[in-house]
């Protein structure tokens, strides 16, 4: 898969997000799904959208013993998402066994890609919380080089570590990095943030677009824009 902007679908319910949907009309954005949409409307809204033609980034971030975390994972890959993922602190263990549960009997799989420590994380309650006294870089590119271990495919990271996990990890690694914003709009809560044209020239492989293309007046305007920003 080359390069391409997955929008977050971050809505709590179907009929809002069909609504959203709707208004690309031949387009079929590769899109994520996460924990809000996914609990309220169950695993009927991922076979709903990939029905309409969709890529789905299922962004529910697994973390528990091997074996569950390997069963979840068997019924995720038969929901026929392309992209999912799981937590690396779940140890290199979990992992494989994620990919053990995400491969079908015909030998396909979705890609799998790891959460690092999250941006809400700082170093301060890494240490003071978690008693990881190492600094918050290191452990992101630690995790990141366990996934590798593990055979994942990528990490979900900021567009300013992907580079960095590019080095360690080797180019065909993906980088799926959320926290994009184009340059003349709003910020919001995000804290460190790229524009498109910035994550494209850092090497991310996928860019995770939120609200600046939901809470455009015109969706799909944003949606183009970051196309032809990010990919073009
Ligand atoms: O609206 P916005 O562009 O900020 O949305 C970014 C999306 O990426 C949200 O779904 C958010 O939960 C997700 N995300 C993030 N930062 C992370 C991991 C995921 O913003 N570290």
């Amino acid at each position: 898969m080359g390069k391409d902007v997955i929008i977050a679908c971050d809505f709590s319910s179907a009929e809002q997000t069909f609504a959203f949907l709707d208004k690309f009309q031949g387009r079929k954005p590769f899109v994520k799904i996460g924990m809000e949409l996914f609990y309220a409307e169950g695993p009927q809204i991922v076979r709903e959208i990939k029905k309409r033609g969709h890529r789905i980034f299922l962004d529910l971030k697994l973390h528990d013993i091997p074996n569950t975390v390997k069963k979840s994972m068997a019924v995720l890959s038969s929901l026929d998402v392309d992209l999912c993922n799981l937590h690396a602190a779940g140890t290199i263990r979990m992992m494989e066994a994620a990919l053990e549960g995400l491969t079908r009997p015909d030998g396909t799989r979705p890609l799998l890609i790891a959460v690092t420590q999250l941006t809400s994380t700082d170093e301060e309650s890494m240490k003071k919380d978690l008693l990881i006294n190492e600094p918050i870089d290191k452990v992101v590119m630690h995790y990141a080089h366990n996934a590798k271990l593990a055979g994942l495919d990528g990490v979900v990271c900021s567009p300013l570590e992907a580079g960095k996990v590019h080095e360690i990890c080797g180019r065909d690694f993906l980088t799926v990095t959320p926290g994009v914003r184009f340059a003349d709009g709003e910020i919001g809560d995000q804290k460190r943030v790229m524009t498109p044209e910035q994550a494209k020239a850092i090497g991310s492989d996928y860019i995770v677009v939120g609200r600046p293309i939901t809470a455009a007046e015109d969706p799909v305007a944003a949606y183009e824009r970051c196309i032809s920003e990010f990919v073009d």
